[in-house]
């Protein structure tokens, strides 16, 4: 087993107040909680209140992996905000979130890997710690993918949710840490999940609006092939560049975006599902945050420990796909 350059410290999440149930769901479009429930395992998930920003529910995640890491804003030195939904489209969400915080001695920026977000910044910020750029390094999933959902569209409106999960990563004791690392991406994929309006692709114009292509299209069973096998591979990757066996993994902590993905992955990597974190079912698909929020909940139900050996596999838009063996 690989000796790890940096370890997760901290951990916090933030969610809406305002809770959306398939019940909701059930008065404005065509469908059934039965039909999302059977389909993708969502139960409920948190939307964002109107005039509700991402900056604050960036800053309670944040603030919370800070409390629990016992470092202060001074203390870090990089903040990375992985997010598709941000604020604003300039400056970056992790600018706003710098200011937010009063991080005067840190760094900011954005990094786009939609869903695979949260596992790309920590890796971003592992080679950071390895190569001494930082010591103290904030990698926060945060999203209001509720701005970039077409409420009218029934194949996409049921399944995304906002949240915010952050992470204080610091040099490792030796011990602790990230085992392993994988990262992959494939760009011809791109026109199965993607928002066409808003670029330079197609500018903003009363059509484009008009036609709602400001939010996100989703060619829905292709998208579900491809996560399947790409999170097949990660898993695979994984766990052979930590040197260990599947039987070796505490729990999987896969991106929450369907459970039939998430079965389809635990079943292909032999891991119980009795040993797969679900969270899916309370907060739908939050891209960038679905992972954050799934280790905090494992951890409150005590399935995540000190010294436990955490599998996270996520898939998202781009594609991009990714994986880790952390010991926490
Ligand atoms: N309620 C009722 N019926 C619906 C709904 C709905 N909300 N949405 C679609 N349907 C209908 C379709 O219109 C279709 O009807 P038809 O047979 O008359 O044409 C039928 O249900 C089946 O549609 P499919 O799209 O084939 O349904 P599927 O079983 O594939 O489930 C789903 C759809 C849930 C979207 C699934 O394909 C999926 O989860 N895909 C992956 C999505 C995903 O993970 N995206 C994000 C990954 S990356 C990231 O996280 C950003």
């Amino acid at each position: 087993m690989q000796r790890p350059v940096a370890q997760i410290d901290g951990l916090g999440i933030a969610v809406p107040d305002r809770v959306v149930t398939n019940a909701d769901f059930e008065k404005t479009l065509d469908t059934t909680d039965q039909w999302i429930v059977e389909r993708t395992g969502i139960r409920e998930r948190r939307i964002a209140a109107p005039g509700e920003m991402l900056t604050p529910l960036a800053v309670a995640a944040s603030e919370r992996a800070m409390a629990q890491a016992g470092v202060t804003a001074a203390d870090l030195d990089v903040i990375i905000v992985a997010t598709v939904s941000g604020d604003r489209r300039m400056p970056s969400q992790a600018c706003d979130l710098q200011a937010a915080l009063g991080a005067a001695n840190a760094a900011a920026f954005d990094l786009g890997a939609a869903c695979s977000g949260f596992v790309y910044g920590v890796s971003v910020a592992e080679g950071m710690i390895a190569t001494g750029q930082g010591r103290t390094i904030l990698v926060v999933g945060a999203e209001r993918l509720s701005t970039i959902t077409d409420f009218e569209d029934r194949s996409t409106a049921i399944l995304f949710g906002d949240g915010a999960g952050a992470a204080i990563l610091r040099p490792s004791d030796g011990r602790r840490g990230i085992l392993s690392m994988f990262l992959k991406s494939d760009g011809r994929l791109a026109p199965l999940l993607h928002i066409p309006g808003g670029g330079n692709l197609e500018p903003p114009s009363e059509q484009m609006i008009r036609d709602r292509r400001q939010f996100m299209k989703m060619a829905g069973r292709e998208v579900f092939k491809a996560a399947v096998l790409a999170m097949a591979e990660a898993t695979d990757e994984a766990i052979r560049r930590a040197g260990i066996s599947p039987d070796d993994i505490d729990l999987l902590v896969p991106h929450q975006a369907n459970v039939r993905i998430i079965e389809a992955t635990a079943k292909h990597a032999e891991i119980p599902m009795s040993k797969v974190m679900v969270s899916v079912d309370r907060y739908g698909n939050t891209s960038s945050a679905s992972i954050p929020l799934a280790i905090d909940q494992a951890v409150a139900e005590g399935r995540i420990r000190r010294d436990s050996l955490v599998l996270l596999v996520a898939f998202g838009a781009g594609f991009t796909w990714g994986s880790m063996v952390v010991r926490w």
